[in-house]
């Protein structure tokens, strides 16, 4: 530990921490600019000057470390002369007429000019005009308003390990550039937005929110609100700036989570689609007439209509949709209205399809040895090698690729890709280029080749079960049938080998594995991941994606299963759709609600796709504007998540529409209650349960 003084206080800090973490730690404010929390410093700006033991030259607080004795003074006249000459040339070099940016008010540059009462400058401005890129949907870059503070940079490296963004020209012209020179549509940016959310000045912009600090959003009314975002099932903390009912901003958290390794990153998803409107928002029951126009009605009479048409039937043509999005609560309810209220015969998540072959999977597996579970999603973060069957975790889990990423530059990880796309180029160590539904016969050569080799496990109890159903393949045959060349067949043999000798494998499994009907593929790439130990009690050495928030409770509740299939819908007659948001254009379900006798679909927007199909309309809140728990895409953990925004006036919470859509029923559930609901579904949902 050393000893210093600060300002006259005498504080101890860990060696090693520089002046500006120590001042923190002891609540003294240095200013900073191109220094934040959440990545490295660089001492790039040298607007946390101080001074240090009197010597006249001041020394940057972000990167000079402590010394034991040292004595540190934050503000003089000379320091803060020095910060106002920094300030003045930081404004001199480009265009920062503050009155037209649109982070006005809610700028870190301008902050300090008002602090270091700027108001005019003494150096001749110099700039030439530089471009404003717009060809993300989401962020503007306008290179007129960059401090060249590499804050952008640092978090493209360090936080999302896309490492997309870099400096480039010289001198006055010197950019933030994106790949080589590419404008930010093309390069190979993902729009996660992290770059923006630590962008001090109006340099990266938020499409959907420029001039929000002026534009009536007075930033010293902002209320902060901790919550997480259900979208994709990793529960990634989130900081909502709200004003009134008014969603400002949605940031990641940068500060260290207890065993989270995500430092604060979101998606498209988290981060900016919440802003944007999914449509026109339903903001009364509707019923469609006998025109096909749609016409408001009172709740009493659509949710009479409703139960009065799905009430009555017993004969198998009765179904329900739920998107995955929902809340565990929602599911619950659902499930228990369409199966013992209305005696549904097919219940099912929209997008059920995708993951059909996963709870036949786990049975099978279950012949083999019993107690298994699925990996923690986290436990990505510390493989050494990972194996990704048919996943592209960049489209439905954008977080877990960048934690490959990162792995691969930090700690060096192999990746081996079996799929289509190559999704981790260009770092992958093994590419084995299938067709989409081939990936089965890669995992199957893999078994064989191992369990054939001298790296085969010595002690696996459940050898003989997994040796006799491979048996006797030709791993040469397989993979010519898996349409590998010669290279591949040479990347397939490292990636075996590489497997076995990894210390701490991982292997992601996705969506083209999952969708196929026959189980086998899924059941065998768990078998892979059993030729090496578990991770921790029982834990497969496997991850498996899904396609929405809370697809691993729609399972669990068994609202999505082996029998999922668009086949099915051949029998439908009536049913209920309850939507969450954008999901339905996606699913495999939309061209079959057609024609039915009869459909109702609950839903916080007008779902334009149905105009023409359903028959009554209902309207609930976004999850934005309710309250309800989640569970994590491997189903280890449940969180609450309280209401950010109101609801609409006059929009019933879904959990009270569908409860007394239940009282309408047969079924009279013991959970009438919010607090019973939540216990009822906690019960279910329970890791082990
Ligand atoms: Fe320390 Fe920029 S904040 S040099």
């Amino acid at each position: 530990m050393a000893k210093i003084t600060i300002d006259g206080k005498e504080v101890v800090v860990e060696e090693g921490k520089t002046i500006l973490d120590a001042a923190r730690q002891h609540g003294i404010r240095i200013p900073t600019l191109c220094s934040h929390p959440a990545v490295s410093s660089w001492g790039g700006c040298r607007m946390c000057v101080v001074e240090v033991d009197g010597s006249p030259r001041l020394a940057a607080a972000c990167v000079m470390p402590v010394r034991d004795g040292m004595k540190v003074v934050t503000t003089n006249e000379n320091i803060i002369t020095a910060r106002r000459v920094v300030l003045e040339f930081l404004f001199a070099e480009r265009n920062h007429y503050c009155m037209f940016c649109g982070a006005s008010g809610d700028c870190e540059l301008q902050a300090l000019a008002y602090e270091y009462q700027m108001d005019h400058l003494t150096v001749t401005q110099s700039f030439d005009k530089f471009p404003v890129d717009v060809t993300n949907e989401y962020m503007a870059i306008d290179h007129n308003r960059c401090v060249l503070c590499g804050r952008c940079i640092r978090a493209c490296h360090e936080i999302s390990g896309a490492h997309v963004l870099g400096y480039q020209n010289r001198g006055t012209h010197n950019l933030v550039g994106f790949d080589l020179d590419d404008i930010r549509g093309e390069s190979t940016c993902m729009g996660c937005g992290i770059c923006m959310q630590l962008c001090p000045t109006g340099a990266i912009l938020n499409r959907y929110r420029t001039h929000h600090a002026v534009l009536g959003h007075d930033k010293t009314k902002w209320k902060v609100i901790d919550s997480f975002c259900p979208q994709c099932g990793l529960l990634c903390p989130t900081v909502s700036s709200v004003e009134g009912n008014f969603i400002v901003k949605i940031e990641g958290k940068t500060e260290a989570q207890p065993g989270r390794p995500d430092r604060g990153q979101l998606c498209q998803k988290g981060r900016f689609e919440p802003l944007k409107s999914a449509g026109k928002r339903l903001l009364k029951p509707m019923v469609r007439d006998t025109n096909g126009g749609w016409k408001e009605v009172s709740w009493k009479t659509a949710m009479d209509l409703v139960a009065g048409r799905m009430n009555t039937y017993k004969d198998g043509g009765t179904f329900g949709l739920a998107s995955a999005r929902c809340s565990n609560e929602e599911l619950l309810l659902f499930r228990d209205l369409m199966v013992k209220g209305w005696h549904a015969n097919y219940v099912d998540t929209l997008h059920g399809p995708a993951y059909t072959s996963l709870t036949s999977a786990w049975a099978d597996l279950k012949k083999v040895v019993l107690g298994l579970q699925e990996a923690s999603w986290k436990q990505i973060a510390e493989a050494d090698k990972v194996i990704l069957v048919g996943a592209n975790p960049g489209e439905s889990q954008f977080l877990i690729s960048g934690l490959i990423r990162r792995g691969i530059l930090e700690r060096g990880v192999q990746v081996t890709v079996i799929g289509p796309v190559d999704v981790t180029a260009p770092w992958t160590t093994h590419y084995l280029p299938v067709a989409k539904g081939k990936e089965p016969l890669v995992v199957k050569a893999l078994l064989a080749e191992i369990m054939s080799s001298p790296h085969k496990p010595v002690h696996l109890k459940t050898w003989d079960k997994i040796a006799a159903e491979i048996g006797k393949v030709n791993v040469t045959d397989l993979l010519k049938q898996a349409g590998l060349d010669d290279e591949g067949r040479e990347a397939f043999r490292w990636a075996a080998r590489w497997y076995m000798e990894a210390k701490n494998p991982m292997i992601v499994v996705g969506n083209n594995v999952t969708s196929l009907p026959d189980a086998t593929g899924l059941r065998q790439t768990m078998y892979l991941a059993l030729l090496r130990d578990v991770v921790q009690q029982n834990t497969l050495r496997l991850v498996v994606l899904k396609p929405n928030g809370n697809s691993a409770a729609a399972l669990k509740m068994r609202l999505a299963t082996e029998k999922s299939s668009v086949e099915k819908a051949a029998t439908w007659k009536r049913g209920l759709v309850l939507l969450a948001g954008d999901d339905l254009a996606t699913s495999p379900f939309l061209n079959h609600l057609g024609g039915l006798e009869f459909l109702a679909v609950i839903s916080p927007y007008f779902p334009e796709e149905l105009a023409d199909k359903a028959h009554v309309l209902i309207p609930k809140p976004i999850w934005l504007e309710e309250e309800g728990t989640y569970t994590s895409l491997d189903g280890q953990e449940i969180r609450y998540k309280k209401a950010v925004v109101s609801r609409p006036r006059g929009v019933d919470e879904s959990w009270q529409t569908l409860l007394a859509l239940m009282q309408r029923s047969e079924f009279h559930p013991t959970y009438a209650r919010w607090r019973d609901l939540n216990a009822k579904a906690e019960e279910e949902l329970r890791p082990g349960a």
